[in-house]
């Protein structure tokens, strides 16, 4: 059999080292989806890495109003600045704020050889 071939929004795209994101940490990156440039960060959460696409689910705009801070200070909830709408970080899930009960859109994601890797968002 042959290899498959994946189209381009299949493509694993490298977007952090695992070793730079320690613990409560979060970086933003870009991904190319279907032409569109989608703005999304990545988080260390007690040890496991999370990714979503910087897009509040109350107003569609990014919720880091200071350039990549996406955590309350006690690093326990991704936060929107705008409304102060509150995130499970290990599922994106809304437990308090406006947009109560939805979800952030997650990015998938992959470590391979100590490199966090991410896809376009279905
Ligand atoms: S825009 Fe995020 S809580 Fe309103």
């Amino acid at each position: 059999m042959g290899m498959s071939v994946s189209c381009s929004a299949d493509a694993l795209v490298p977007v952090a080292r695992a070793d730079e994101l320690a613990a409560g940490r979060t970086k933003k990156f870009f991904l190319q989806c279907d032409g569109r440039e989608v703005e999304a960060f990545v988080l260390n959460h007690g040890g496991s890495f999370f990714a979503y696409v910087n897009r509040c689910c109350h107003i569609p705009m990014t919720m880091d109003w200071v350039e990549n801070q996406f955590l309350t200070e006690d690093e326990r909830y991704i936060q929107c600045a705008t409304h102060g709408a509150l995130y499970e970080p290990d599922s994106g899930e809304c437990v308090a704020g406006p947009p109560v009960g939805q979800c952030l859109t997650q990015v998938p994601l992959v470590v391979r050889d100590g490199v966090i890797l991410a896809r376009c968002p279905l």
